[in-house]
């Protein structure tokens, strides 16, 4: 009896010792699969645009085993996207992709990251200098042109337009919206009848913060033609505040970022007048990351497309996404 349970005792022992030779096997193989770690810095998560751009990013990821994905909320808090950074430079991954929440804030983390050898590739903002590897973003001076063209033609057309305008501006220290600013103004400034309304103020992308900015504007201003905001939330935001106090009509808002799920179904609905398209970046940043990563080499700057999304093609964008029939 004794000699039996012993027997049973070892092929226990030795079809353990296999089955765990055969699972290690696996999993090493899984882990040498994985040949590449990539850390992503998001700056917060909490816009639409935002998650969008997180699952673009994941997807296409996913798409390649042999990419390891580490990502990381900054929790719109510089300091916590600063650490993330470092935590990333001390784990040594092999690329790092960041959307600094601001330019100066992050600049110098970016910099000892690439200093030290790690390839960086900046999405959407851009930093005060150029030590890093690529940006990827949209020509968002390019859009505040678009918008600026759009406000005028509505306000009556170049050399006639006349209106009282306001803008509601995002994160000041961000250079998307310093861009959306200039560009903007390039355009309008050339129109002696329209007269802006708001001094320069930052709604940080918030809708809430938009409302606020929108609702103080319409106690100091009896008549407000059109709302140029520099994100689709803040456009909403700022249509929110006026619908509650019963002047939203005969008032354009203009916003930027274009999602399907977000701003066209608002200029589908009615609520804003126009969007223009600043496409997510993620997809792309997971596209050259792998490319460098296999040894090309990658050009400074890729520029994402934009367009105008008003009633003419809202509908029809939304088809196409398959959010409505
Ligand atoms: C999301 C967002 C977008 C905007 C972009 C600018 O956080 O506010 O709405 O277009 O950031 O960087």
């Amino acid at each position: 009896m004794k000699k039996c349970i012993r027997i049973v005792f070892l092929a226990v022992i030795c079809f353990n010792f296999l089955a765990s030779g055969s699972s290690g096997e696996e999993k090493k193989s899984g882990k040498e699969e994985k040949k590449f770690v990539i850390g992503f810095s998001q700056a917060t998560t909490t816009e639409p645009w935002r998650l969008l751009f997180n699952k673009e990013l994941r997807e296409e990821a996913a798409k390649h085993p042999e990419i390891e994905l580490i990502v990381r909320d900054g929790m719109d808090d510089v300091a916590k996207q600063v650490a993330d950074v470092e935590g990333f430079i001390r784990m040594k991954v092999h690329a790092i992709l960041i959307t600094p929440k601001v330019a100066e804030g992050l600049t110098p983390v970016v910099n000892k990251a690439f200093d030290s050898g790690i390839p960086v590739i900046v999405l959407d903002r851009d930093l005060t200098n150029d030590r890093y590897t690529q940006f990827i973003g949209g020509d968002n001076k390019l859009i505040g042109r678009a918008a600026g063209e759009y406000a005028v033609k509505w306000l009556g057309g170049p050399g006639k337009a006349k209106g009282n305008v306001v803008e509601i501006w995002g994160g000041s220290a961000s250079s998307p919206a310093q861009d959306r600013h200039n560009g903007f103004h390039e355009i309008i400034d050339k129109e002696p009848g329209i007269k802006m309304l708001t001094k320069p103020n930052d709604g940080d992308w918030k809708q809430d913060k938009s409302y606020e900015i929108m609702a103080d504007a319409l106690d100091e201003n009896p008549k407000i033609d059109l709302v140029y905001a520099h994100n689709d939330p803040m456009a909403y935001g700022a249509y929110l505040a006026a619908k509650d106090m019963e002047r939203e009509k005969g008032t354009a808002f203009l916003g930027i970022d274009g999602i399907p799920a977000e701003g066209v179904k608002w200029v589908y609905e009615g609520t804003l007048t126009a969007t223009f398209l600043y496409k997510t970046p993620g997809d792309e940043g997971i596209r050259q990351a792998l490319r460098l990563l296999k040894g090309e080499s990658l050009g400074k700057r890729v520029i994402l497309p934009t367009m105008t999304i008003d009633k003419t093609n809202a509908e029809q964008i939304l088809r196409t996404n398959g959010i409505i029939k």
